[in-house]
């Protein structure tokens, strides 16, 4: 790590920048990107408040990270059968994800090829081909163009359909979970997510699993990034924000988040795994399809698994909580994507996982579990969505750059990580620390200067 002190003189240096400017709105592109890259010192745990409230930064990172980067746009089990669609937003636009005839899952472009209509206006059905409401252009769900009202008669021999098919929009899938990028460049998914797969195959790969009922959604007043930060590496939040559960005898003590390990990768990916764990979370009789789904490693952090807690970069956070319900622990597996919508607004759209094969009692007992604590009316969801809207009030207008505000991001920075984990990435041997912040923000500069 480097000694803070120089860097601080200089970025007390550059502040004054902003002095002979009014704004970041005014500055050339280059200048932007020189301010944020001596105000924005990840290294040091020194965040500026800015580019949570400062609209400039919102659209800079809409073209610099949102359309780079492979962003989540749902799982395959929302769409489980041939001809089954759903629209999606993919980084700010209308995508269509159809599951065709032939069983591929494809992604296009959600507007017609001959005027530019929004093709499809559902959020879900099972279509073999898709009409344009604006003249009736008719699209198979592979994306052909296979229909014209009157061709013959108003274009003769001159339309040529098979050069209006739809925009193919590039989507991968790792393990059930479906992502897409505007980036034809973009390095494929698997790269991308890198040796976080060994902690998303506990996640998602320890069995089939599948979406129950449509994602829930909701709107908070609150920049998108609060809510990847808090997932991504604030454990310590736990104790006090969620300290009534431990009043209300629903967890041992007001210390139980600090036990485990902070964990982060390449690519700004990072999770906190909550262990030991006494008891055994997940339905006993699917052991045997954890354990041909899982390595013998990723077997036994998931038997020992008290929560887990990450950020796929930029925006896909995930979760497995437990409750006890009758003397028996309950775990519960969310996903959830803070959608920017605008620089202080985001939809929240979370999803309940469960194990297909479990019983129909167990899938029912893990839904209750999850609405009590994860779901937009459950007791953590509204102790954190209070916060994140007062941070985002408070980074808002002016402020930031007159009083040169900054967030303190140092926690852990004395720490080494230890060598001894069975798993891939940085690992610290205790979930307070704020190296995982630090590595959100480090990625997200390095895009913010590509
Ligand atoms: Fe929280």
């Amino acid at each position: 790590m480097h000694e803070g002190s120089h860097h601080i003189s200089r970025r007390r240096e550059n502040w004054q920048m902003i002095k002979t400017s009014e704004n970041l709105e005014e500055m050339s592109l280059r200048e932007k990107i020189e301010f944020l890259n001596e105000t924005v010192q990840p290294e040091e745990g020194v965040i500026p408040s800015y580019i949570l409230g400062d609209p400039t930064i919102y659209e800079l990172e809409h073209k610099k990270v949102f359309l780079k980067t492979w962003v989540f746009v749902g799982h395959e089990s929302e769409i489980p059968n041939k001809s089954d669609f759903m629209t999606r937003d993919l980084a700010g636009y209308s995508v269509i994800i159809s599951r065709g005839s032939d069983d591929v899952i494809r992604g296009f472009y959600n507007m017609c090829t001959h005027r530019g209509m929004k093709l499809c206006r559902a959020d879900k059905g099972n279509k073999s081909s898709f009409t344009c409401p604006y003249h009736g252009f008719n699209f198979k769900n592979n994306g052909d163009l296979v229909g014209v009202p009157l061709q013959k008669n108003i274009y003769g021999d001159r339309l040529d359909k098979s050069k209006m098919g739809l925009h193919n929009i590039r989507i991968e899938s790792y393990k059930g979970l479906l992502f897409g990028t505007w980036n034809e460049e973009a390095e494929p998914l698997s790269e991308f997510l890198g040796e976080f797969k060994w902690y998303l195959d506990i996640l998602i790969g320890r069995a089939k699993m599948e979406v129950m009922g449509p994602p829930q959604r909701f709107i908070v007043q609150s920049n998108w990034k609060i809510g990847s930060d808090n997932f991504v590496g604030d454990s310590y939040h736990t104790m006090v924000t969620h300290g009534s559960i431990a009043k209300l005898g629903m967890v041992p003590n007001a210390t139980y988040s600090k036990k485990g390990y902070q964990i982060h990768t390449n690519n700004g990916h990072g999770l906190n795994l909550g262990t030991p764990n006494p008891d055994f979370a997940f339905p006993e009789e699917l052991k045997s399809e954890y354990i041909s789904n899982l390595s013998g490693e990723q077997f036994e952090v998931l038997s020992n698994l008290k929560n887990m807690i990450g950020n796929i970069f930029p925006n896909l956070s995930f979760l497995i909580s437990h409750t006890k319900v009758k003397n028996q622990l309950i775990s519960n597996t969310t996903i959830r994507l803070w959608r920017p919508v605008d620089v202080n607004k985001m939809e929240v759209i979370t999803w309940f996982l469960v194990e297909k094969h479990a019983s129909e009692d167990w899938k029912k007992r893990s839904r209750d579990s999850y609405i009590l604590t994860f779901s937009p009316s459950g007791i953590f969801e509204q102790d954190d969505t209070e916060v994140f809207t007062d941070i985002t009030a408070a980074a808002s207008g002016p402020m930031p750059m007159l009083k040169q505000l900054t967030y303190n991001y140092t926690m852990g920075l004395h720490r080494e990580p230890v060598s001894d984990f069975v798993g891939p990435g940085v690992v610290y041997n205790d979930k307070f620390s704020e190296a995982n912040q630090r590595n959100f923000y480090r990625y997200w500069l390095d895009l913010m200067n590509s």
